[in-house]
């Protein structure tokens, strides 16, 4: 197995924001060059650079580009729109807040200060993918079939990825493993980025059609579910893409463990209950027009619905605690009874 996971779906180099282009994949791997806060801006708002972690490392990127550009007669104003601009990008992961919010503090003393902390805010969050992997994979048998839904590997987050880390973590000590990736529409992260990503790693694995998981569950197909989470309340409940609740729902009907991954930057201490949560809803045309490669090799995006209706788009659902067994962090796994207690 190659240690591809390892590396970063985001860095600095020679003061310019790199990224892996995730639109373009599976079909083209490119990355993308940001010189400027407003460039990264667009970035995380169009979706070249998603996944809780990831986007909380281009915030924070984002930030040091503003308190890099901001002028000198205006630099505390100047900055401080900047982090509303940043913010407003993306509403529901936590990890945005938490990047921006941890830069802005030094940003405040200087541009360099600014490009400290946000590099120790990336390097933090492949760090804390890596423990995830480890912690994870004590509770993975051998022989295990394993549900995610999105995308939570190695591009979701800066390295190690946070529902993946754990598989890789598995696959690596040569455990036998088999993964169930849902497509995940309307974006399809599963079947485009998740497949991509568990192709890379040697992992055996079948995209499956976003309903199909219940029909799998009550056949005694899947094991155990892993998904990521954009933001986790302090009593449990977690947003996650939506189509989360409904397999969580499902896993508790059959027996099945359900395991959210996601470093401590994702839980909200500010937030007390799911309802808090802010959900984002996308553009209509997400659900309504499907976007792939066809046999010439050219990106094409198509209507697949009834032209004359309208969509729905919510990115995100709130999954209820009382259907998650238990949280793998970098501090370990962790009930929901215990989250409050470490964010006192
Ligand atoms: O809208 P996206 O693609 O940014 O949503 C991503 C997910 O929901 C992931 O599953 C999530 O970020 C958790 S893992 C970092």
């Amino acid at each position: 197995m190659n240690n591809n996971f390892e590396k970063r779906s985001i860095w600095l180099e020679n003061r310019k924001v790199y990224m892996i282009e995730q639109n373009l994949l599976p079909h083209k791997y490119e990355i993308f060059i940001s010189e400027n806060y407003k460039k990264t801006c667009f970035a995380i708002k169009t979706m070249i650079v998603r996944g809780a972690g990831a986007i909380g490392a281009a915030g924070a990127f984002a930030m040091w580009q503003a308190a890099n550009e901001a002028p000198k007669n205006n630099y505390n104003n100047f900055i401080e729109k900047a982090k509303e601009e940043i913010e407003a990008t993306r509403p529901t992961a936590r990890d945005l807040f938490s990047g921006v919010e941890s830069v802005y503090e030094k940003a405040v003393i200087s541009p360099e200060e600014a490009l400290k902390a946000a590099q120790k805010f990336a390097d933090k969050n492949a760090e804390a993918g890596k423990k995830i992997g480890k912690y994870g994979n004590s509770i993975i048998e051998d022989y295990t079939n394993i549900l995610t839904h999105c995308n939570a590997g190695r591009l979701a987050l800066v390295a190690h990825g946070s529902a993946l880390a754990p598989i890789y973590e598995a696959h690596k000590s040569s455990k036998k493993l088999f993964v169930y990736v849902d497509e995940t529409r309307p974006r399809n992260q599963g079947a485009r980025l998740t497949a991509w990503e568990l192709n890379e790693a040697g992992i055996r694995h079948a995209i499956i059609p976003d309903n199909a998981a219940a029909w799998y569950m009550s056949q005694g197909k899947i094991n155990m579910v892993i998904t990521g989470a954009d933001r986790i309340a302090t009593n449990g409940d977690t947003a996650n893409k939506i189509g989360t609740l409904e397999k969580a729902i499902a896993a508790k009907e059959y027996g099945i463990p359900f395991y959210i991954a996601a470093p401590l930057s994702t839980f909200d201490k500010e937030c007390k209950t799911g309802k808090e949560i802010p959900i984002e809803e996308r553009d209509q045309n997400e659900v309504l027009y499907q976007k792939g490669q066809d046999k010439d090799g050219i990106i094409r995006e198509v209507l697949v619905a009834s032209p004359d209706s309208e969509a729905l788009n919510p990115a995100f659902d709130v999954t209820p605690a009382k259907f998650i067994t238990g949280y793998i962090t970098e501090i370990g796994i962790i009930t929901s009874e215990q989250i409050a207690e470490i964010f006192k």
